[in-house]
């Protein structure tokens, strides 16, 4: 039944102004154009590369971003750290210890129905002294036991830990997106139970530099192993997104499919 059908397309890692420039491009047309019901886009790059402001996640949220999700650069930038409280639809992962600023999970409303939205973040290679993902997962279900539709951004470096989230909230999730290392994945698909999964999502960012950041610079550091400033590449900007189709009576999803553009 269309009318019982729910649309959210995620929007992958944003990675500084040349990203930025792209999802405002992109990313009002493109709601538009897949009949989006909910966007929720990866912002914690979007500063310079590294992390988020107050400003940058308003500019995004004018944009078309409805709720805005993060990762490991949550708190790059040291304004953000007292700004994130007071913004709403703006998650860090869950799995913070208690004490941290700001919240991994939020409820909003598209097309009459309530969503409810985590962030989460893998510890592998990443941050080992996170509280474990898993666990955080369950809490945030177990204190929406109402909530049928359930989108979750799983931001972590290895395949592994993301694959065995998604096959862990497979059932109990809607969706389970892989973020964070800005290489898209193919292997979008419905897992058994009916939750959308897709390893990593991409990246919106520069094309032709190393996931993201100048490539001169990024090649220089492997060769010579010496301390370097990361910079955002310039050029192209390749838009990386997946939209998930759900079916709004049961929460399952009946697909996911990459929408993958180009900003130049
Ligand atoms: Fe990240």
């Amino acid at each position: 039944m269309p009318d019982d059908e729910l649309r959210i397309l995620f929007v992958a890692d944003v990675v500084g102004h040349p990203g930025r420039d792209a999802v405002k491009s992109i990313l009002p047309n493109l709601k538009k154009e897949v009949r989006a019901h909910l966007a929720i886009v990866n912002g914690e790059n979007a500063a310079g590369g590294f992390g988020l402001t107050g400003k940058i996640a308003a500019e995004l949220k004018g944009a078309g971003a409805d709720v805005i999700t993060t990762g490991n650069h949550v708190f790059a930038q040291k304004e953000f750290v007292p700004e994130l409280p007071g913004l709403e639809r703006v998650l860090r992962p869950a799995n913070y210890p208690p004490g941290a600023p700001g919240q991994g999970s939020c409820v909003v409303e598209a097309s009459g129905r309530e969503v409810l939205v985590m962030n989460l973040m893998g510890r592998i290679f990443t941050a080992e002294n996170l509280d474990d993902p898993f666990r955080a997962a369950d809490a945030i279900l177990a204190a929406h036991p109402d909530s049928k539709i359930v989108f979750c951004d799983m931001h972590a470096e290895t395949t592994s830990e993301k694959t065995a989230m998604g096959w862990y909230l497979d059932g109990r999730a809607s969706a389970v997106v892989g973020t964070h290392t800005h290489i898209p994945t193919a292997d979008a698909r419905v897992l058994t139970k009916g939750t959308a999964y897709v390893t990593d999502v991409g990246m919106v960012g520069p094309r032709d530099g190393c996931i993201g950041m100048d490539k001169d610079i990024v090649v220089q550091r492997f060769l010579t192993a010496m301390p370097s400033r990361f910079a955002v590449a310039p050029g192209p900007v390749t838009f990386n997104s997946v939209l998930v189709t759900i079916n709004g009576s049961t929460g399952r999803a009946t697909s996911i499919q990459r929408i993958d553009r180009e900003h130049v």
